[in-house]
């Protein structure tokens, strides 16, 4: 069976309603292009993995509480910042049938997918991205917990805590989101695929 990999970032700025320009959307507006950014650097390294990947974009705004699962498949000809805002934003408006959009909890959303998942949050105070291949086998489904422009809430730690995840470190010093998403994708391709 082909494992899971789940990318999962949250955002307390970007909202499922409201206006979705891009002009705006280029220019900070919610966010979104931190987000965008993210998707693309999944993309691009998942298309390399033998997962079944879903990236998730948790709106963590006291008034959405929603999470949106984007199916990762080879068919989506999205090659660009541009084309990843393009379809994000046509997510928010139920475009796209294998988009789907749910009202759940940070901690309700964890439960759901963390059953035989080795989960994973991503911070600078934890073990080792050297250590990263001791900790999974090449069978595991996987989640990884970033943070977006800002990071997790203590609220949201604390779940991650409950649920058993491990912090793993690329170092002291803060990178971007989509940056660390790209070293540890490029991490697991490392480690998994190192034999052949
Ligand atoms: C841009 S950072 C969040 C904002 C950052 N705390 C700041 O002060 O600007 C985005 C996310 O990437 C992850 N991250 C950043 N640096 C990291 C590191 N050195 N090791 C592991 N994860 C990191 C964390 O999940 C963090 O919430």
């Amino acid at each position: 069976m082909v494992p899971d990999l789940f990318i999962i970032i949250s955002s307390d700025t970007v909202r499922s309603t409201g206006s979705k320009r891009i002009r705006e959307i280029t220019a900070g507006h919610e966010r979104l292009d931190v987000i965008a950014r993210c998707f693309l650097n999944t993309l691009r390294a998942a298309n390399r993995l033998a997962f079944y990947t879903t990236f998730i974009l948790y709106l963590s705004h006291p008034k959405e509480n929603k999470a949106i699962f984007i199916p990762i498949s080879k068919d989506l000809s999205i090659s660009s910042e541009l084309d990843a805002l393009l379809f994000l934003v046509s997510c928010f408006k139920s475009e796209k049938d294998s988009v789907q959009i749910r009202q759940i909890s940070f901690g309700n959303l964890i439960r759901s997918i963390s059953t035989n998942t080795v989960l994973f949050y991503l911070h600078p105070n934890g073990v080792s991205i050297n250590d990263f291949p001791k900790l999974i086998s090449p069978t595991d489904s996987l989640i990884f917990v970033i943070g977006s422009q800002k990071d997790l809430t203590s609220n949201q730690e604390r779940v991650l805590h409950k649920f058993g995840s491990t912090r793993l470190s690329l170092g002291d010093k803060k990178y971007l989101a989509s940056h660390v998403i790209t070293v540890i994708l490029y991490c697991l391709q490392m480690n998994l695929y190192k034999d052949i």
